[in-house]
């Protein structure tokens, strides 16, 4: 009903302006200004913790995508290797699962039969599994050794925005946290990561202030492309990949996302006059050399006629240069910035989808929670 929506025109909509209280909830309590993090709900015992030689992360569709940003960070900061496996993948092709194995299952429902089915293994071949899940009591949770609560709220939408983010924070707070159990942080640079955390609800809110009117406009003026490109490096590439999976989900485009690496090796035949690219573009600070890989390949598919959409830091001088629209993010630390980059994407979606008079709540053919394998 109206109300329920609380004054929005969709569900999405609301939801999508509900990213930051996403990320400040599932924050909330878990660590102390000391940089301390304390998540004794996992029931996890510490020696447990230590034990853990390898991650798999399971998941379907957007919660795969935040498991991938995830790999990017975890790995960094624990030094262990983190694997991401679609679930319904993971089950079939006899994965190699050991006691010390820590399998993390991100699920927003709890309720993914392909998830479920997926854990259901792990366990049998007596790996530990912790649940990263938004609704309390449904079934991954309940069939998990362990559990960490995004606290993104109810998510009525059908098209994941609020519960990414939320997904996202959580297992960096597990990555912090196996980082501090297993002593491989000094306890200021784990305090430091947790600082640019908490800063990060007031720069999603950034973006909502302050990017809602080019993206609108942006999503009018190419209402009737056919195919869409979204290319991203690093964190940026989970990212394109699920701006993608948006656009295909409420805006029934034909889009690709993929690493901004591969554009020469295939995917830039398909651009065109008029193709429309999005360009998710790292920070350029601390002489970071992916900028200037990402915006030559900016140049390349500008110089074959594409149209441009770059997301880019503010005050970026060449994420502009070759860009038709940028969508600006406050500056941020490249592990966070995947919390900021994905917010113009949601809404990108959402108004193409209005644009063409699509259901933004309720696309076709697909289900909030998909209880079948
Ligand atoms: C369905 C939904 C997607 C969601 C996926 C995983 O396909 O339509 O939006 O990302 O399931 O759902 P889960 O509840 O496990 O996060």
């Amino acid at each position: 009903s109206a109300a329920e929506k609380g004054g929005w025109p969709s569900f999405m909509d609301k939801e999508i302006h509900e990213d930051p209280q996403a990320v400040a909830e599932t924050l909330m309590g878990r660590f102390d200004l000391q940089g301390h993090i304390t998540l004794d709900e996992l029931h996890v015992s510490v020696e447990e913790l230590k034990s853990v030689d390898k991650i798999i992360v399971v998941a379907c569709g957007t919660a795969s995508y935040a498991g991938l940003v995830a790999k990017y960070a975890i790995e960094h900061w624990v030094r262990i290797p983190v694997e991401v496996e679609l679930a319904h993948e993971f089950r079939y092709r006899d994965p190699i699962l050991t006691p010390r194995t820590l399998v993390i299952a991100i699920s927003q429902s709890g309720e993914t039969m392909d998830t479920l089915m997926a854990i259901r293994h792990a366990r049998e071949q007596g790996s530990k599994v912790l649940a990263l899940c938004n609704t309390q009591g449904s079934s991954i949770p309940r069939e998990s050794d362990a559990v960490l609560y995004t606290h993104a709220g109810p998510e009525v939408a059908v098209a994941s925005t609020k519960a990414f983010v939320a997904q996202i924070t959580a297992a960096y707070l597990v990555g912090l946290y196996l980082a501090q159990v297993k002593n491989v942080m000094f306890a200021d640079e784990i305090q430091e990561v947790l600082r640019s955390l908490r800063q990060m609800p007031q720069k999603i809110q950034w973006v909502l202030d302050n990017d809602v009117d080019v993206v609108k406009k942006t999503a009018h003026k190419l209402v009737d492309s056919k195919a869409f490109l979204f290319l991203g490096r690093h964190v940026g590439y989970p990212v394109a990949l699920e701006g993608a999976l948006k656009l295909k989900e409420i805006a029934y485009t034909f889009t690709e996302g993929f690493a901004a690496g591969e554009l020469k090796h295939g995917p830039i035949a398909l651009v065109d006059e008029g193709t429309p690219v999005v360009v998710i573009v790292p920070s350029a600070r601390n002489r970071n050399v992916l900028h200037s890989k990402v915006i030559s390949n900016i140049e390349e598919v500008k110089a074959r006629g594409a149209y441009t959409i770059t997301v880019a830091e503010e005050g970026d001088p060449d994420a502009e240069k070759y860009a038709d629209t940028v969508f600006y993010r406050p500056a941020c630390p490249t592990l966070m910035s995947p919390l900021v980059d994905v917010v113009p994407l949601q809404l990108f979606s959402m108004y193409m989808a209005e644009a063409k008079g699509n259901d933004v709540d309720k696309p076709r053919n697909l289900a909030k929670s998909v209880t079948v394998e």
